[in-house]
This record gives C-alpha cells, sequence and structure tokens, in this order.
C-alpha cells in the first residue's frame, strides 16, 4: 500500500485581486500553471475585498471581477474541479480577519513591503484596509487548511507573516490551521516590463509596458515593436547586460517549451526586428484560443453568474467549518 488511500488531498489556494488588467507576466507566472495541480483541490479567489485598499471605479471592479472569472476559465481551469469564486462571496472571509486581527501586531505589518510600497504609491489614501491586507491575505488562506500556495515572489512575505500568524494561534489553542507553503514559480518564468525591462510586468503600470491576456493581434505587435532593447544587436541571453533583449528571450523560450538554448539558437543571424517578430507571433498563437474561449464564456452572462454563485457555496461550506472552530476555541459564545 504505497499509496494510502486515506492521506490527506492537498488543498492549493491563490487569489489574484481583479483590478487592472491580466498581463502576459500574470499568466506566464500564474495562471498557466495553475492547470498541473491535478492531484489538489484547488481554489481560486478573486481577491474584490482587497482592491478596496485602494480607490477603485465601482463599474468597472464589477465588469473585471466578471472578466477575471472568464479569463481563469478560459485558461483552462475547469470550475467544476476547482473552486473559482469572489472573496465577498464568502462572508467567512471578513469575519476571520477580524479575529486574526486579535493575533496580529502593528508592528509586523508595518515591516511589510508591500505596505510601505503603496502608501507611498497611493499617500493621499493610506487607509487602514490597507495595513491590514496581510491579514485578509492570511484568512483567505488559513479558512481552507491550505497546504501550499502558488504566488509571485512579491507575495512571499505575506505568505510568510500568514504561517506566523497560524503558529502564533495554533500555540495557543491547538491544532486549528494547517500551516501553508509559498509555492514560487522558478525565476526564470519571471516577465519583466516592455518598457523597464528590469522591473517585473505589472498590471498597475502604463499600458503600452505590458502584454494584456485579452489584447488583440495588432496591439501585441505594436507593444512588442516598441518594446525596449539595447543598441548592440546581438541576440544573446544575458538579463545583467541586455535585460530587454533577455525579457523577449524568456517569453519566446516559455511559450515555445524550449530551452534557452535552443531559442537563441533559432535566431542566429538576425536581428531584433525578427526576436520581436517571433515573440509576437508565439504570444498570439498562445493568447487567441484563451481569447475565443474567453469571448464565449463572458458572453454568458447567466452561466457565469451561476458558476460563481455555486462555487462560493463550495467554498462556503468549507470556510465554514474552519471559522466555527476559531468561534469555539477562542471563547465566543456558541448557540
Ligand atoms: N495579494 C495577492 C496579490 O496581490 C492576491 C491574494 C489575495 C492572494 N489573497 C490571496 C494570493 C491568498 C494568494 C493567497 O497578488
Amino acid at each position: 500500500m504505497e499509496n494510502a488511500v486515506n492521506e490527506k488531498r492537498k488543498v492549493v489556494f491563490s487569489g489574484i485581486q481583479p483590478s487592472g488588467n491580466i498581463t502576459l507576466g500574470n499568466y506566464i507566472g500564474a495562471l498557466r500553471n495553475f492547470t498541473s495541480f491535478d492531484d489538489a483541490d484547488c481554489l481560486y479567489c478573486l481577491a474584490d475585498l482587497h482592491t478596496l485598499t485602494v480607490r477603485q471605479v465601482p463599474a468597472e471592479l464589477r465588469k473585471r471581477t466578471a472578466s477575471l472569472a472568464a479569463i481563469y476559465v478560459a485558461c483552462g481551469l475547469d470550475p467544476d474541479k476547482n473552486i473559482i469564486y469572489c472573496q465577498s462571496h464568502v462572508p467567512a472571509h471578513a469575519e476571520l480577519a477580524w479575529i486574526l486581527n486579535c493575533y496580529t501586531y502593528m508592528g509586523e505589518l508595518s515591516r511589510m513591503t508591500q505596505f510601505k510600497d503603496k502608501s507611498q504609491k497611493h499617500a493621499d489614501n493610506i487607509n487602514a484596509g490597507l495595513f491590514d491586507y496581510p491579514v485578509l491575505m492570511a484568512s483567505d488562506i488559513l479558512l481552507y487548511q491550505t497546504d501550499l500556495v502558488p504566488v509571485g515572489g512579491d507575495q512571499k512575505q505575506h505568505v510568510e507573516i500568514c504561517r506566523d500568524i497560524a503558529q502564533r494561534f495554533n500555540g495557543l489553542y491547538g491544532d486549528v490551521f494547517t500551516i501553508p507553503e509559498p509555492y514560487i514559480p522558478k525565476a526564470t518564468a519571471k516577465i519583466m516590463s516592455l518598457s523597464e525591462p528590469t522591473k517585473k510586468m505589472s498590471k498597475s503600470d502604463p499600458e503600452d509596458t505590458f502584454i494584456a491576456v485579452l489584447d488583440k493581434p495588432e496591439d501585441i505587435r505594436r507593444k512588442l515593436k516598441r518594446a525596449v532593447t539595447d543598441s548592440d544587436g546581438e541576440i544573446r541571453y544575458d538579463p545583467e547586460n541586455k535585460p530587454g533583449v533577455s525579457n523577449l528571450l524568456t517569453i519566446l523560450s516559455v511559450l515555445k517549451k524550449e530551452s534557452m538554448e535552443d531559442t537563441v539558437a533559432s535566431l542566429s543571424g538576425l536581428g531584433y526586428g525578427a526576436l520581436k517578430e517571433a515573440v509576437a507571433e508565439a504570444v498570439i498563437a498562445e493568447l487567441s484560443p484563451i481569447q475565443e474561449r474567453y469571448n464565449a464564456i463572458i458572453a454568458d452572462k447567466d452561466g457565469l453568474s451561476a458558476m460563481l454563485k455555486r462555487n462560493a457555496e463550495r467554498a462556503a461550506y468549507l470556510a465554514q467549518k474552519t471559522l466555527r472552530k476559531v468561534y469555539k476555541k477562542v471563547g465566543l459564545y456558541q448557540v
């Protein structure tokens, strides 16, 4: 009996904020890999409550939330096998966050790099939610007894504080929470900005610095034509001295599923124009089928809403089990 039947299936939890456009960087670094956790129970949360920490245009937030749900499905996540849902549809997230607030210190929250960065960027709106952001994220993760949290490197610190909070709570009340591990994809898959290739490609930066998953072929070609390279004219992978060219090569080798050596060899003797053209073709080939599926899903609003409702109910059932245990442990009166 090598494969113990009673071994608990692993739980994978990840979230994306429905703010801004989903980029090629999000796709390569996160979405594309989500389908690979076949043997785990996976939850993918649209972290709409988190987006409120920065001012949003309400109608746009609503639209982007539906759009992100459709992108998840279009990228190949089966909404019957994976729980794809909105954070705000499951009240237990906000409820657990309140409890965990009382087990989190001001000092540890003020050390969070993202809080420091965002406070600088939004100096006119340093709200309590922005400060408390990691506690809500810890609640997201801990509600489902999560084992693995696939995130980008920028979120590693938030998973670490989540572990600290969980360990502190377990230390006081016994084994209530599973202690989660961050799962950070290989550094090679880190996609950089097209205009400043030493910075990560980000959906909150200006339009021309990133490729969006829903960009039309002509936009993809135009953005790549303008991508920053360098003046030595040689196609070579050297992220330190040639960040722009190396970023384009990374995109190409990842999408073609080729090694970097093979990718560079396939372009030998060619110039940057040809490199950009090859990247554009590979990106368009990857994104077109996704966009086709997306268009069908988003056209069926009722179907999409029903899927989100059904999945929120599945999530709420699991979350409630943990929340009830927490309420009991901390001494809230049960009826
Ligand atoms: N904070 C994450 C980000 O901006 C999104 C997120 C919210 C998340 N809750 C999560 C990621 C729980 C992983 C687990 O990228």
